[in-house]
């Protein structure tokens, strides 16, 4: 279960189940029974509990765990603030812009970068002093994080690998990720991130409102989307090194450095139900109509981030996956619409269903599009005319493809950097110039 090399912690165990009251422990006998904070915990180590949400949050909500650990969280040398870099929070640097976008795919670094340095913060609303809204950030890592280690103060973190496995090592154990799978990191807990693959190109949007959960369920029934068992959470497992480390803290939207002798990885047991997790997206229960139209894409919400107002999420995290079509005498791409929310999409493989033609670069694996509160948007055209014309007496079978959402209530508003990226496609509002007018008043 435990290494004492300082690059790598070789266990990848799992628990099943989301928000669960977990209990593991990597030394026999290393969680204190009966109480969370004896006089003396055994194996010598010191008991920290990590909260997650208010100490008073009701039952339901409240997450928090207990970690048994070889020094406490404490133990560090103060931190300095970095300069401003790639990846931030400055999302009025730039005009909000009802205007359709759309990037390429992102590039992979071409100078040495791990996991953070390849941070890019593309676009993003509300904050972490605000404590509602989401950064959305691209990744695009060629090496580990070697010596050094992060946490978000600023928020949970939902990882969606789309090109190379990630394996990151967190205070409560260890995550494989490969792409089709996505992490969760619980604001404030720290790790490191391993590229198995030498390289790695990914989203991650952090979250500042309330941690992710299931959606509620309603005339769908106790099972469906998001099965609960289908989340890992990894089991304890520790590094006991020291040396000349570095703790990078994302606080208040700005990237802080401290010194520390020694891994913060050194959590020998922990219980409770506050821990980073993972999910497999084929995992996902596609609901869709079986006789005509389209439900509303809030039926692929996989996680959601739920406001003060009911049933309008701060986040919604949802996926377009394989799946069958077979509504009739139906439209059935996703359908033209504008919105109050506003949607940042992603694709980590395939072709999306409403984008298979177009402008140039298109809709493409790595890439990104932003649509914003009340601008229009759907199908392009090339997707228009054969949605119109397919026998809809026959089912149809949409497959290889895995596109993602992150809709959030408050606009999004791209950075500066996004704008001005060389991957921007000026192009993009011509993908519906070719949407011709078929109006005929003499014909119904
Ligand atoms: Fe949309």
């Amino acid at each position: 279960m435990t290494t004492k090399t300082a690059d790598t912690v070789l266990a990848a165990g799992y628990m099943s189940g989301f928000g669960n009251e977990f209990a593991t422990e990597a030394l026999p006998g290393a969680l204190p029974r009966g109480q969370n904070s004896p006089q003396r915990v055994p194996y010598g180590l010191y008991a920290e509990q990590l909260s997650g949400t208010a100490f008073t949050a009701p039952r339901h909500m409240n997450r928090r765990s207990w970690l048994y650990r070889i020094r406490p969280a404490a133990l560090h040398q103060p931190f300095r603030l970095l300069a401003d870099g790639r990846f931030h929070n400055r999302f009025d640097e730039a005009p909000a812009t009802p205007n359709q976008l759309r990037w390429d795919p992102f590039p992979l670094p071409q100078a040495p970068a791990d996991f953070v340095d390849g941070l890019f913060t593309v676009a993003g609303n509300g904050g972490a002093a605000a404590q509602s809204g989401v950064g959305i950030h691209v990744y695009a890592a060629n090496r580990p994080m070697q010596g050094r280690y992060f946490y978000d103060a600023d928020a949970e973190l939902l990882i969606v690998p789309q090109q190379g496995r990630l394996r990151i090592a967190t205070e409560l154990g260890v995550l494989d990720v490969a792409p089709v799978e996505i992490a969760v990191i619980p604001r404030g807990v720290r790790f490191r991130v391993e590229l198995p693959d030498g390289t790695a190109r990914g989203y991650v949007c952090e979250n500042f409102g309330a941690p992710l959960r299931l959606p509620e369920l309603g005339p769908i029934g106790a099972n469906g989307l998001a099965n609960a068992r289908d989340f890992l959470a990894p089991v304890a497992a520790y590094e006991d090194v020291e040396g000349d480390f570095e703790l990078l803290a994302k606080f208040q939207g700005a990237l802080w450095s401290a010194r520390l002798g020694h891994s913060p990885l050194d959590v020998v047991a922990w219980h409770g139900n506050l821990a980073p997790y993972k999910y497999d997206l084929n995992r996902f229960n596609t609901i869709g109509s079986i006789s005509y139209d389209h439900p509303d894409p809030s039926i692929f919400t996989v996680l959601t981030s739920p406001s003060d107002t009911p049933g309008t999420a701060n986040m919604d995290f949802a996926i377009f996956p394989p799946r069958w079509l077979v509504a009739e005498h139906t439209f059935r791409p996703p359908w033209f619409h504008r919105n109050v929310a506003s949607e940042f999409m992603g694709l980590v493989h395939g072709v999306y269903d409403a984008k298979e033609g177009g402008a140039k670069g298109g809709f493409a694996p790595g890439g990104a599009s932003l649509h914003n509160c009340m601008s229009g948007h759907g199908p392009d055209a090339a997707s228009y005319a054969k949605a119109v014309a397919i026998d809809t007496s026959k089912p149809q079978h949409v497959v290889d493809t895995m596109a993602f959402m992150f809709e959030t209530r408050l606009v999004i508003r791209p950075t500066r950097q996004a704008l001005e990226a060389p991957g921007l496609q000026a192009d993009y509002w011509r993908c519906w110039q070719d949407l011709g007018k078929h109006f005929d008043p003499e014909r119904r």
